[in-house]
């Protein structure tokens, strides 16, 4: 296979630290250059309503600083998208937001929401920003995408990781186990099957209707070759689990090994 795959490295998880302790340390900038140097390929930041880590001066910095494109994840909100408008990212994905989770639940219901999205795209397009709808791996989702005019899917990957952890790592034994899926291991195995094919199917389809296809969230160094081999993933977005390896390896280590993984 030699059709490239790029890597986003989600630098979000460097603020949580930084806004931990309400100080300027970690430096977000500082991670620009090491990602540049060790393979990343695109920078990816979220500007979420409540602010919990990127703040609107890491939004301006990065994308002046930043040799690598910044794919800026943000909501429909109109305020937010105003500020993102003026910003220019190199390109925008939409996702949706609540207040009280965690991270990013779920796509982006591309139905319920059609009106406030094809604004949003509208508005972004009127900047030249190309945008990418975070969905989940339906093909209903993928043609409604394309009709609402966007130029990319990412594809949200956060119930195969989950059915992944729990059927080969410790979560099912800690405090985070996904208790809906606490289930016999043959009904994980079968339903990670399934997973993994919506995903390969929304992929195709996305492809052949002219949409570019990422993919993120929850992908970490045991997962992620199940998403190397469906060729029409040109783009993974993967932040967590790179940053937490950098606590023990350094960031460039952790993004030299997630790139080795990750180049077909
Ligand atoms: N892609 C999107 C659209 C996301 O919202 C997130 C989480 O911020 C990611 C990728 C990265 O997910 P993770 O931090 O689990 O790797």
């Amino acid at each position: 296979m030699n059709n490239k795959i790029k890597l986003g490295v989600n630098i979000d998880h460097i603020a949580v630290l930084r806004e931990a302790r309400q100080v300027n340390d970690p430096d977000i900038l500082h991670a620009l250059n090491v990602a540049c140097i060790n393979g990343a390929d695109q920078i990816t930041i979220h500007l979420r309503e409540d602010r919990r880590h990127i703040q609107d001066i890491d939004a301006k910095n990065i994308i002046m600083h930043s040799t690598l494109p910044v794919n800026m994840e943000c909501s429909i909100n109109k305020d937010i998208l105003n500020i993102i408008s003026d910003l220019r990212p190199h390109r925008v994905t939409l996702v949706p937001e609540k207040r009280e989770e965690v991270t990013t639940e779920g796509g982006l219901d591309v139905f319920k929401y059609e009106d406030e999205i094809s604004f949003a795209i509208e508005q972004l397009h009127d900047c030249i920003i190309p945008v990418s709808l975070f969905v989940d791996p339906t093909v209903e989702a993928i043609e409604k995408s394309k009709e609402l005019g966007a130029e990319m899917v990412e594809l949200h990957t956060g119930l195969f990781s989950n059915l992944f952890a729990m059927l080969n790592s410790s979560l099912p034994y800690s405090n985070h186990s996904v208790k809906e899926l606490e289930l016999p291991r043959y009904e994980l195995s079968s339903r990670l099957e399934k997973a993994i094919e919506d995903i390969k199917i929304s992929a195709k389809r996305a492809n052949s209707i002219g949409l570019e296809v990422a993919a993120g969230h929850g992908l970490n160094y045991h997962n992620v070759h199940k998403m190397i081999e469906i060729k029409e993933i040109t783009e993974l977005n993967i932040g967590q689990s790179i940053i937490a390896r950098s606590v023990f390896t350094g960031l460039a280590d952790a993004i030299k090994e997630m790139k080795r993984l990750t180049t077909r």
